[in-house]
């Protein structure tokens, strides 16, 4: 994770950023803390990378890096105003630890894109990452990435729209997907939780599981009773601040495997 210091919107590179609305670091410090805490108070060990000066929106710690089995592909970000991102998070995981450490050689907004179900990669396009970056991930981490088509501007990153529950387990909003992407996932998550219009608008999707809890959005009411009936313990939390950005509790955090 990476503290909303320098938390602020100044750009628009999505539909949910206004430069012209104020914004709060203090309240986007005191809602991340919270995220983190609530973390921590699950059992999950947190490691942080530190804000850089003019970079708002990495706070965003999902979209640094893709890590799996212990192999990290650095992010290659769509918009100059986040490009120099990638050289912090080089920096953060050239630090050891790791088996192979790379950038992406093709536009890949990482974790915000992509996303591990079971031992495959659920990977979205459309919007930010490349098309190319889906067969760069498919060769770098040698497993099956499947390919969705993102639709609506207000979803720009699959972590918008479909969130991973545990294995072969998933929640997502059909309408942010193209005709072929939603058959796709109809095909093979069958049982998945579909969410509603309301849920989606505040970002419920944009949750993390541990495959019991999963932390997502307060407000995201309906999602939150849907998750329980399938016997999940929703944690909810508000991050309305940082959602002027088009953020949430998943954007604000990379989770770091094997
Ligand atoms: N303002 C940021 C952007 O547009 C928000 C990123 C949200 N991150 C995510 N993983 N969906 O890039």
């Amino acid at each position: 994770m990476c503290r909303p210091t320098y938390f602020d919107v100044t750009y628009s590179i999505n539909p949910w950023m206004d430069p012209g609305r104020p914004t709060s670091a203090q309240a986007a410090l005191a809602q991340w803390k919270r995220l983190h805490d609530t973390f921590v108070e699950l059992g999950h060990e947190v490691r942080l990378i530190e804000p850089v000066p003019g970079l708002p929106d990495m706070v965003f710690a999902a979209n640094g890096a893709i890590v799996a089995g212990g192999k990290v592909l650095v992010a290659r970000f769509r918009h100059r105003q986040r490009a120099d991102e990638a050289a912090a998070y080089l920096d953060w995981f050239g630090r050891g630890g790791w088996s192979e450490v790379r950038q992406a050689e093709h536009v890949n907004e990482g974790e915000g894109d992509f996303l591990c179900v079971g031992g495959e990669i659920l990977a979205g396009s459309g919007f930010r990452s490349d098309l190319r970056a889906h067969d760069e991930v498919r060769e770098f981490f040698g497993r099956p990435v499947v390919s969705l088509t993102l639709v609506d501007p207000s979803f720009y990153h699959l972590d918008t729209a479909l969130a991973v529950l545990g294995d072969g387990e998933i929640m997502y909003y059909p309408a942010a997907f193209s005709p072929e992407s939603r058959a796709v996932l109809r095909e093979r998550f069958p049982g998945a939780i579909l969410a509603d219009e309301a849920d989606a608008a505040v970002f419920g999707l944009n949750a993390l599981s541990d495959g019991r809890n999963v932390v997502l959005p307060q407000r995201a009411a309906g999602l939150a009773a849907r998750l329980r009936e399938r016997g999940f313990t929703p944690v909810g939390v508000d991050l309305a601040e940082l959602l002027k950005s088009g953020g949430n509790a998943k954007c604000c955090t990379l989770e770091l495997r094997g």
